[in-house]
């Protein structure tokens, strides 16, 4: 099956890639549904990302930064995410990512939409003042709950919650309608809309994830198991396919 798939990408000339949680793990991030998600052992609620929770009671989201923030920081690209910057060696690659660390920027690839935003940049819910990842590192360890210093405002990312609209979704269904060859790495596709792009791919559609989705029945290539291992296979396979 990795066989076919790998010639499948050697023909291509265009390839959509759809990231979740999954493939942070191994760079020390935790996931929210996998086995040790942060949802599944019940650290968080779905809550801490939900639009009128945060503006009722913010230090809840607060409590999780001030935990993952220093984690993001120090987080290193994993093998999968090098391996999807390797892929733009064979064709055009577009990544939409659910993740809200920098690990694909990190990792130098070209094409990137943060469908639930991230993490780099925070504003003011009032004056729209706009606050660097650095900064709000330091704020977040000042005060429980960070304020701005311009108007006294709240103070949110740049995260799409719960009840907010995602980012670019056309843009990132056009990347997908156009790809030959449609990855899903390491997402529960538990969330809509993101879970909606898989029905805008057109051309060959893979998903790779530890566990069982709802959707694979919809794809034509399906591998449970750890993602780093899927890409070392996958980058030999290629590397051989090339020579
Ligand atoms: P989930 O936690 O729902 O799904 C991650 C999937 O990755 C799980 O099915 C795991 O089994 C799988 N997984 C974990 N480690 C893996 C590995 N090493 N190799 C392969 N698979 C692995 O994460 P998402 O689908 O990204 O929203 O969740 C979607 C959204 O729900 C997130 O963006 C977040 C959350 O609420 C916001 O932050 C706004
Ligand atoms: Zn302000």
């Amino acid at each position: 099956m990795i066989d076919d798939l790998s010639k499948a990408i050697l023909n291509s000339q265009s390839i959509a890639i759809l990231t979740g949680a999954g493939i942070s793990v191994n760079a020390g991030i935790p996931d929210f549904r996998g086995e040790q998600g942060i949802y599944t052992t019940g650290k968080y609620s779905e809550h801490v990302f939900d639009i009128d929770y945060f503006v009722e009671d913010p230090k809840r989201f607060y409590d999780f930064a001030r935990e993952m923030y220093p984690i993001f920081e120090s987080a290193q690209p994993t093998k999968a995410h090098k391996f999807i910057k390797e892929l733009e060696k064979y064709a055009e690659v577009y990544v939409i990512t659910q993740n809200i660390d920098l690990l694909h920027k990190k990792a130098g690839t070209k094409n990137v939409i943060y469908l639930h935003g991230c993490v780099k940049d925070s504003f003011c819910m009032n004056c729209g003042k706009q606050f660097s990842f650095d900064e709000m590192k330091t704020l977040i360890f000042k005060e429980s709950v960070p304020h701005c210093d311009k108007c006294g405002g709240l103070i949110k990312p740049d995260i799409v919650f719960f009840g907010e609209p995602v980012k670019d979704f056309d843009k990132a269904a056009k990347w997908v309608s156009d790809a030959d060859v449609f990855f899903s790495l390491g997402t529960s596709l538990e969330v809509y809309p993101a879970n909606m792009l898989v029905d805008f791919a057109k051309g060959a559609r893979v998903i790779v994830n530890k566990q069982l989705t709802r959707m694979d029945d919809e794809f034509d290539f399906v591998f449970h198991e750890d993602l780093d291992e899927f890409a070392s296979k996958l980058e030999s396979i290629l590397k051989g396919g090339k020579e």
